[in-house]
């Protein structure tokens, strides 16, 4: 029996790497509704299925990188900042042609909520591996345009809801690609008890 996996998993997983720059391409249809569906088999405990997801495309995507300007200026000037970051910011929140909002049901205690966080975390990686494979790019943001109220409101979420994270997808735009690398796992690990050679 062979421990290794299968080369095409490992090519993936070691593969595939957040895209900051994607061209206005629009995706094929069904795509998303492929990688949504590919997301709701991640993993989850006592079967919550705590996923929501909301798609963001077309005139809406662009009413949210709106948004995301308004965010950025009234930060700044909350912050006493100038507004010369505010356009580039615009311009780079607007590039992928589709946002997928990956959203978290809040529901029972601290316990659940963690596993349910954790569940949905998963089933994010699971849409980045997935469309990884598809040639499709993916991005997950977090920070301001995560969680401010406004942004709650355009996406129509109830109260009883989190956004876990929203992912930027579309074709890679060719640019200069960060150095990606990883500590070795054999630094970040502890054995306890000797492994069976098999
Ligand atoms: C929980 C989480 C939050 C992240 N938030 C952001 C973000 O707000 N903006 C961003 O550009 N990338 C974000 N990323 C992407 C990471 O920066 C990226 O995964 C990391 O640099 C490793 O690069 P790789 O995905 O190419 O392996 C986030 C990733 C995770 C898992």
């Amino acid at each position: 029996m062979t421990s290794a996996p299968q080369e095409a998993l490992w090519q993936a997983i070691h593969d595939r790497s957040t895209i900051y720059h994607f061209t206005p391409d629009p995706l094929p249809t069904g795509a998303v509704d492929q990688l949504i569906e590919a997301a709701t088999w991640a993993p989850n405990h006592r079967l919550t299925e705590p996923w929501r997801f909301v798609v963001v495309a077309g005139e809406s995507k662009q009413a949210l990188a709106q948004l995301r300007g308004d965010l950025a200026r009234q930060r700044a000037e909350r912050e006493g900042r100038g507004l010369d970051r505010v356009a580039a910011q615009v311009a780079e929140f607007d590039e992928p042609p589709v946002y997928l909002y990956v959203v978290q049901q809040l529901a029972g205690d601290d316990s659940r909520q963690r596993e349910d966080y954790a569940a949905c975390a998963i089933a994010a990686y699971i849409v980045q591996l997935t469309a990884h494979s598809m040639g499709i790019g993916a991005r997950w943001g977090t920070g301001l345009m995560a969680t401010d109220p406004a942004v709650h409101r355009f996406l129509g979420l109830e109260s009883e809801q989190q956004i876990v994270c929203f992912l930027g997808l579309g074709y890679e735009r060719p640019s200069d690609r960060r150095v990606r690398s990883r500590r070795q796992a054999a630094e970040l690990t502890r054995y306890l008890g000797a492994l069976a050679a098999r």
